[in-house]
């Protein structure tokens, strides 16, 4: 029997991504972003970004099936993205599913973005090398750590399709967002997060010991390993005004430097603390904040000095896009799941 061919549809946020996959095999992964839409605004905009899905969908749609080769009549199966993420980017992603649904005649799989950015990694396909570590099956359980410009969390995944834990998540902002307004504070461009990365080259990671804020206080955390990024921004903040009030020259390099490390610190501390305190001796690195050369870097000493085995899948899998999506609902026709009823509506917050 042959596999499922599944067309992944997702616009959770600034990119409309549409993917195509047999079973575990890529075959297309077509992007668009608004990114450049949104760069002057220094955030991202959800009216600007749920109009962008709209213009770009069925050009994406069609990209993706000429690199595929496939037609849509072929299509076996349509994943969309249900949540988390901007409703109303959502919503377009969700409305374009449905529809292709009901004029194919298709089954439809709503699926969870956070769990999608983990079965990106089932994926193999032509050039397809992992970032770090080496290929090879994902084993489960794993730990499963997801940065970007909109979520920070922390996953047990113990089934892709039916058992996922949510261990932690950022109470204030995303990592991604953390570099984004530092990168704004020292004067560099938005996204933020490639200069920080690019300055701190030059810096001295241990110039400035900016706080970790490793522990939260009982009443703010709701998970055991919840994360907060907005005290350490707030320090790098103060620093950098002490110094101009000072009539001192801000040393960027090295602000950049000590901030990234303060992230990677907190974000791989926590991860490893997770898969200590579980027994599960494996980690796991998704999203847009995996680009990040000191993050990788860091999480393989430490991986390794735990004896624990990182898995970090190409960065075109890592930041987001529609092939994640598509290897999600693969699975989930693999495993014999019910379709998703036609009701359905996008949810910003949807859980795990
Ligand atoms: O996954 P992604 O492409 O989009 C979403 O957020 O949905 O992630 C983008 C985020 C931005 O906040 C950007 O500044 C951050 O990832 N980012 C990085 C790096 N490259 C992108 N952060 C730190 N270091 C990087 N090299
Ligand atoms: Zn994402």
């Amino acid at each position: 029997e042959r596999e499922p061919l599944v067309l992944g549809i997702e616009t959770s946020c600034d990119e409309t991504g549409i993917g195509i996959v047999r079973g575990r095999t890529l075959l297309a992964n077509a992007i668009a972003s608004s990114m450049d839409e949104h760069a002057r605004f220094g955030g991202v905009i959800p009216e600007i970004a749920a109009r962008a899905h709209l213009e770009s969908m069925t050009p994406t749609i069609e990209r993706a099936l000429a690199d595929a080769g496939v037609t849509l009549d072929e299509v076996d199966a349509i994943a969309v993205t249900g949540g988390p993420g901007l409703a109303g980017a959502l919503m377009v992603g969700v409305s374009a599913a449905k529809a292709l649904a009901v004029s194919l005649d298709k089954p439809l799989y709503a699926v969870n973005h956070l769990v999608g950015h983990v079965g990106a990694d089932l994926l193999h396909g032509d050039g397809l090398r992992p970032a770090v570590g080496t290929v090879g099956e994902l084993e489960l359980p794993t730990v499963a750590l997801l940065v970007s410009g909109g979520h920070t969390s922390l996953l047990l995944v113990r089934d892709l399709v039916g058992d996922v834990e949510l261990l932690g998540e950022t109470i204030d902002d995303a990592a991604g967002e953390a570099f984004d307004k530092v990168a704004r504070l020292l004067g560099l461009p938005y996204p933020g997060g490639p200069h920080i990365d690019r300055v701190a080259a030059e810096g001295d990671t241990q110039a400035i010991r900016f706080p970790r804020g490793l522990t939260l206080p009982k009443d703010m955390a709701k998970h055991r390993y919840d994360f907060s990024f907005s005290g350490l921004k707030t320090s790098v903040a103060r620093w950098v005004e002490k110094r101009v009030a000072a009539g001192e020259d801000v040393p960027v390099a090295d602000v950049a430097a000590s901030f990234r490390e303060a992230v990677v610190d907190v974000l791989l501390t926590k991860a490893l603390a997770a898969c200590a305190d579980l027994g599960v001796p494996r980690l796991l690195l998704g999203g847009g904040v995996v680009a990040n050369a000191r993050l990788r870097e860091v999480a393989a000493e430490r991986s390794a000095a735990a004896g624990v085995e990182l898995r970090v899948p190409p960065l075109s899998l890592c930041t987001d896009n529609g092939a994640m999506i598509a290897s999600l609902g693969a699975q989930l026709v693999a495993a014999g799941h019910a379709p998703s009823s036609l009701s359905f509506g996008a949810d910003s917050t949807l859980p795990v």
